[in-house]
């Protein structure tokens, strides 16, 4: 490292949208580790409208780790933050930069501190997946500065470590998250199953229903549901394997009318299962049933799926249309039945399309 007194800060920037399953992840079958009890698939969002840029530095004149979100500063005490700190920082290696003369060797990168600086594009926590988009970025990022030289997939493992649904942001198009046999979660990692450029008719709106943050916290509400959900078993073991294997056909053959008939579904079943929790969890409201309807009536009449929808664990409607033309007029139907300034205005429709992840300086 150079001379003890020198104030040198070294930096990386990373930017990683969100991603939105079609296929859910619920159900941890290691909390520790983060170890799903199923396959999960996404696509990952665009990140001109939501995505997470962060940037990771360090200096010898840090005293200690420090993290802020969205301008305040947050706690990396949660073990969370910390198992992605410790991961990343074992596989740092030797770092040359000639252009600040600054040479950091393996071993003194264990006791350099890191200043983490991340923002959101969107609500946090708001059943918008900001904590995939986050974590993601956050490895992401942290990689990059300690020269960190794993693949992609070893990074994944490291960000589900961080929040399940974000080893498969470290992805752009469709993404499966392989659940894995091994205890130490070696062979729980994301995989691609196809690059952004594939299906690229799809077009994605969400609809924001509410960016007030959730009551039950993902991590919390699939901790109740394994406890005392029956009908997570039979998801878990019966449903999802198969639904694993249809999805993915149904995105290497561009099928439509499977694609939206597998997403719609997963998603009902999803919030059946957070219903059949004790004590019931309620993510979807009054609006959000309302846009299922709407969207079931028009598939229904026009014969064939025009449009699938999917809810995380928030109110907020993701719907994904067959192609643009589909699209435009999904966002006039939507303005027909949820008229700004009514009971039930949408906040604010965000479009967007598949993406990556991307090096942001
Ligand atoms: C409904 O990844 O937020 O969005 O692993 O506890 O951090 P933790 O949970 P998280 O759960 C996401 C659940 C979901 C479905 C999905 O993204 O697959």
């Amino acid at each position: 490292m150079a001379g003890e007194m020198q104030k040198w800060v070294l930096m990386a920037t990373a930017q990683t949208p969100t991603n939105i399953a079609v296929i859910k992840y619920w159900g941890k079958r290691n909390e520790d580790l983060i170890l799903a009890i199923n396959d999960s698939i996404s696509v990952t969002l665009d990140p001109a409208h939501l995505c997470t840029t962060t940037t990771v530095a360090v200096s010898p004149t840090f005293d200690q780790d420090r993290m802020w979100l969205n301008g305040k500063e947050i706690s990396l005490l949660g073990g969370r933050y910390q198992n992605c700190l410790r991961e990343i920082r074992s596989r740092a290696t030797d770092l040359e930069d000639e252009k600040q003369g600054i040479k950091i060797t393996k071993k003194e990168w264990e006791k350099l501190h890191v200043h983490i600086a991340s923002h959101n594009n969107f609500p946090t926590a708001a059943g918008l997946a900001s904590s995939a988009a986050g974590f993601a970025c956050l490895v992401y990022s942290l990689a990059k500065l300690m020269n960190v030289k794993e693949d992609q997939g070893a990074l994944s493992a490291i960000a589900r470590q961080g929040s399940g649904s974000a080893c498969r942001s470290l992805y752009g198009g469709f993404v499966k998250w392989v659940m894995g046999k091994e205890e130490n979660g070696s062979d729980s990692i994301a995989v691609q199953l196809a690059d952004e450029k594939h299906w690229d008719d799809l077009v994605i709106v969400i609809a924001v229903v509410s960016s007030r943050q959730k009551e039950t916290s993902s991590t919390s509400g699939m901790r109740d549901t394994v406890e005392t959900s029956m009908l997570i078993q039979h998801r878990a073991k019966e449903v999802v394997p198969k639904r694993i294997i249809q999805m993915e056909d149904a995105i290497k053959k561009h099928d439509f009318a499977a694609f939206a008939d597998l997403t719609c579904a997963d998603s009902n079943q999803f919030h059946a299962v957070c219903l059949d929790t004790y004590p019931p969890i309620f993510y979807m409201n009054d609006t959000s049933h309302k846009i299922i309807s709407c969207v079931e009536k028009w598939n229904r009449s026009a014969g064939t799926p025009q449009v699938a929808y999917t809810f995380d664990a928030g109110p907020n409607a993701v719907l994904i249309a067959r192609n643009r033309k589909t699209a435009a007029e999904l966002l006039q139907r939507l303005l027909f039945h949820f008229p700004p300034n009514s009971d039930t205005d949408l906040n604010s429709y965000v479009i967007g399309d598949k993406s990556i992840l991307q090096d942001a300086g």
